[in-house]
């Protein structure tokens, strides 16, 4: 989610009333992918590397975090939405970190769409702490590691990986999100600033997901003639 800050500067706002509207959005495409039947979406909201920013910006972002949850979780959880939080959350304020604990358990037993929020989060903190963890469960077969053996430990364990990735505000590239799940997503990048994102661009993105030939390796022809290998 890229380009509030470019958003509300275009306007002559302070940046905050970027991330403000960038709110706003989150609440449209979580209602685009329930009407779609989308059963992931997964949102870059905040990331290891964003504690860089000027302190004012990063307090503003952490009080738009609270306010959500305290203010969205309710019709999230009515709307069959199951909430997730992935990334190191020990960074955050106590209060925030118990909000959090509790939105994840009040949306819990919901299955219609799991929302996961990225904050704090890193592709490589997620692939270092999976392999701390697979470490210190499985000692003796270091060395002999295989990919199925750090994918029980990785923080959206619980998620397929993604089918389709949308950057918003004209940089492309990855920016240490899900780097190991990432592998064979297909990337879709716009110059749309996020706050200006909308259904009818979400839908443009997953057409042209859905013109792609997804071959994970395999040939064309061998997609056509053995569909199911
Ligand atoms: C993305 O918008 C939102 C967060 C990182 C929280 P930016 O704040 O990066 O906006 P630009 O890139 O400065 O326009
Ligand atoms: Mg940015």
């Amino acid at each position: 989610m890229d380009g509030n800050g470019r958003w509300a500067k275009k306007r002559l706002l302070p940046r905050v009333a970027g991330h403000v509207k960038g709110v706003e959005l989150v609440r449209e495409m979580v209602r685009a992918c329930l009407e779609r039947g989308i059963a992931y979406l997964t949102l870059f909201a905040f990331s290891s590397e964003n504690w860089r920013r000027p302190q004012e910006e990063v307090s503003l972002l952490m009080q738009l975090f609270v306010k959500a949850l305290e203010q969205e979780v309710e019709k999230l959880g009515r709307n069959g939405v199951r909430l997730r939080i992935v990334g190191d959350l020990s960074r955050f304020d106590p209060h925030l970190q118990e909000l959090i604990r509790r939105a994840e358990e009040k949306t819990a037993t919901n299955d219609r769409l799991v929302l996961t929020v990225a904050a704090n989060y890193g592709g490589r903190w997620d692939i270092m702490q999976a392999v701390n963890r697979l470490a210190g469960a499985e000692p003796d077969r270091a060395g002999n590691w295989a990919e199925a053996d750090i994918e029980p430990y990785l923080a959206m364990s619980y998620a397929p990986e993604p089918d389709l990735f949308i950057r918003t505000g004209g940089e492309e590239r990855i920016s240490n999100f899900l780097l190991w799940q990432l592998a064979y997503t297909e990337l879709h990048f716009t110059p749309t600033l996020w706050p200006d994102f909308n259904k009818a661009e979400f839908d443009k993105a997953i057409a042209s997901f859905q013109k792609r030939e997804r071959r994970f390796g395999r040939t064309s022809e061998q997609l056509t003639e053995t569909p199911n290998a």
